[in-house]
Formats: C-alpha cells, sequence, structure tokens
C-alpha cells in the first residue's frame, strides 16, 4: 500500500490535518502523521517506507532522502524549500515541490501586522506613527510581495518594487512604482519589506550597502528567511542609527545581543508564525495531498522544483 507521511516539527492546524487524511485515505493510500517531533532521527525513522512526504520548515537532509528507501515525491508545503537538499532528491530520483501561493496571504497579512505593531511602540501606550503616506518598498514581487502591496495599498502607503524577474509593466499595471535596482528600493522606501527566497544568490545579501541606503526612520521587515540579511551589517546599522527598526518573524541568531543593547528598536516573532493560519495550512495542505495523488497517479509534476 502506498504511504503518505505529513511530518511536521511545527504542526498544521487539526482541519487542514484532516483534509490532507482525507484525499490521502481517498486515493487508498495510508496516512501517517509525525507531529512536534523533537530529533531529526524521528524523521529519519519515520521516513523509511514512505512514498510521499509532506513537510512546512522541516529538514530533507541527504540522510532523510537515503533513508527513504521507497520515496518517490517529496511536497515542501508552502513557498520557500530551502530546506530540502534538491541535489540529494534529484540524484535518487525524487521529485521535490512546493505549493506556491497557497499561503502566501497569511505572510503577507502578518507583516502589515507586524508593522503596525511596531510603529505604535509594540501597543506600550506611547504615542507611535501612522503607516499612511510612507514609503514602502517590496524586495521581490512575487505571490506575497504583491499581497504585501495589496493591503499596504488600503493603509493608504506609497508602494514601490524591486523584482529582476517580474516585466515592469506587470508590477505598474498593480499601480505599483518599479524600480531598476535593489539601491533604488532601499534609497527611497522607510519601509522594506523583504521577500526573496534563501539561495546562494541571496544568503547575506541585504547588507551594510543596501541597509545604510534607508531613509529616516528606517524599518526592515522580515517575513523571508533570517539567512538572507548579512547580520554583522544589521548590528553595525543598528549601533549607527537610533532610527533604524529591524521587524521579523524569523529571529536572527544575533538576537540575544539586539535585545540586550537595542530596546525598542525590533521585533521577533517567538517562532515563524508567517504561514500558522488556518486557512493557509488548509490550502498548502490540500495542493500538497493533490499534488502527491496526481503524480503517483499520473505523473503530473507541476510545481515540481528540482531537475533530474
Ligand atoms: C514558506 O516558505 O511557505 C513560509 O516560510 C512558511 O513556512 P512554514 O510552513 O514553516 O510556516
Amino acid at each position: 500500500m502506498t504511504k503518505v507521511l505529513v511530518a511536521t516539527v511545527k504542526p498544521f492546524a487539526p482541519a487542514a490535518v484532516n483534509s490532507i487524511k482525507i484525499i490521502i485515505e481517498k486515493a487508498g493510500y495510508e496516512f501517517i502523521l509525525l507531529e512536534k517531533y523533537d530529533d531529526q532521527s524521528e524523521l529519519i525513522r519515520a521516513v523509511e517506507d514512505v512514498d510521499a512526504l509532506i513537510i512546512r520548515s522541516d529538514k530533507v537532509t541527504p540522510e532523510v532522502i537515503s533513508a527513504g528507501k521507497n520515496l518517490k515525491i517529496v511536497v515542501r508545503a508552502g513557498a520557500g524549500y530551502d530546506n530540502v537538499n534538491l541535489e540529494a532528491a534529484s540524484a535518487k530520483q525524487v521529485v521535490v515541490m512546493n505549493t506556491p501561493g497557497q499561503n502566501s496571504n497569511a505572510v503577507a497579512e502578518l507583516a502589515l501586522g507586524m508593522m503596525v505593531y511596531y510603529a505604535r511602540n509594540c501597543f506600550n501606550g506611547k504615542p507611535g506613527t501612522e503607516l499612511k503616506g510612507k514609503k514602502l518598498g517590496i524586495h521581490a514581487y512575487g505571490n506575497v510581495g504583491k499581497m504585501v502591496g495589496n493591503i499596504a495599498k488600503g493603509f493608504g502607503m506609497e508602494i514601490y518594487a524591486f523584482d529582476p524577474f517580474i516585466p515592469r509593466e506587470q508590477i505598474e499595471k498593480d499601480g505599483v512604482i518599479w524600480t531598476g535596482s535593489e539601491e533604488e528600493l532601499y534609497t527611497t522606501c522607510q519601509y522594506v519589506s523583504l521577500h526573496i527566497p534563501a539561495n546562494e544568490h541571496t544568503i547575506k545579501s541585504i547588507d551594510y550597502h543596501l541597509l545604510s541606503k534607508m531613509p529616516s526612520g528606517a524599518i526592515l521587515v522580515n517575513t523571508a528567511r533570517k539567512e538572507v540579511i548579512d547580520e554583522e551589517s544589521l548590528m553595525k546599522i543598528l549601533n549607527e542609527r537610533d532610527d533604524f527598526g529591524y521587524i521579523s518573524d524569523i529571529a536572527p541568531d544575533c538576537a540575544d545581543e539586539i535585545k540586550e543593547k537595542y530596546e525598542g528598536k525590533y521585533y521577533f516573532s517567538p517562532k515563524k508564525m508567517g504561514a500558522q493560519t488556518a486557512e493557509a495550512n488548509i490550502n498548502a495542505g490540500i495542493a500538497s495531498a493533490n499534488q502527491i495523488v496526481n503524480y503517483l497517479e499520473k505523473g503530473i509534476k507541476t510545481f515540481m522544483v528540482n531537475k533530474f
């Protein structure tokens, strides 16, 4: 019998788990659930005889791939797949997919929510500022970036975007101001919201060169990945500028030092919360289950992110 494992350190909402189970069992497969596991060895053991795997930010290392003797497909229920070792998967002809767009609204809402929270001094009762009339730079105009722009328009923000992979006309048709370089975006916008993936081109790419260009009252919003920030640059800019704030859904490695030295200049959510809504879990979970069934039954490879 075909076996499908859902392995999530950070569990889906129960309704999402139930929806996945229904799709998997309707296809005649066995549904296996591993939630809140403490050690990677539990995933390595659980994957041993399964055909398909659904994960979130769980780490699919070469060890996991090689332990999965029958493994044919891994679906990352979400957008970023930097947690999956694509080389190891490709070498064993294991298809890796993501579910783009399924959790974007949740992440976009969180980005704006964190901006309001920070602008109002983390609701501490002191007078804060408003988002209306402020310039917001969207760094990467994919599914999440576009939704951030849409919601921010409702706040009366002026929206700019930089994305070398999206045609200028596509950005402009949304009423967003296109910028031709990262430098231009960071120079222009008081708020910059990051939506770039973490890969060999972007890791540590948000550096002093860019951050130092941001105007007075600069606020960097990160609902992407902590790895894209050059933390030495972040510390340097926080040290140099009292007016600089960093708000992130993923605490940086240097979080303790920031907390100790720069009170009121940061916000870090306790756990990555961007996609942590029932709706996002249900959307991404259902898409994952359907993608597995479609691949195993019909060989459909939509949203495959590796090559072999
Ligand atoms: C994503 O890449 O889809 C988001 O970062 C969500 O990650 P999560 O599923 O671990 O919450």
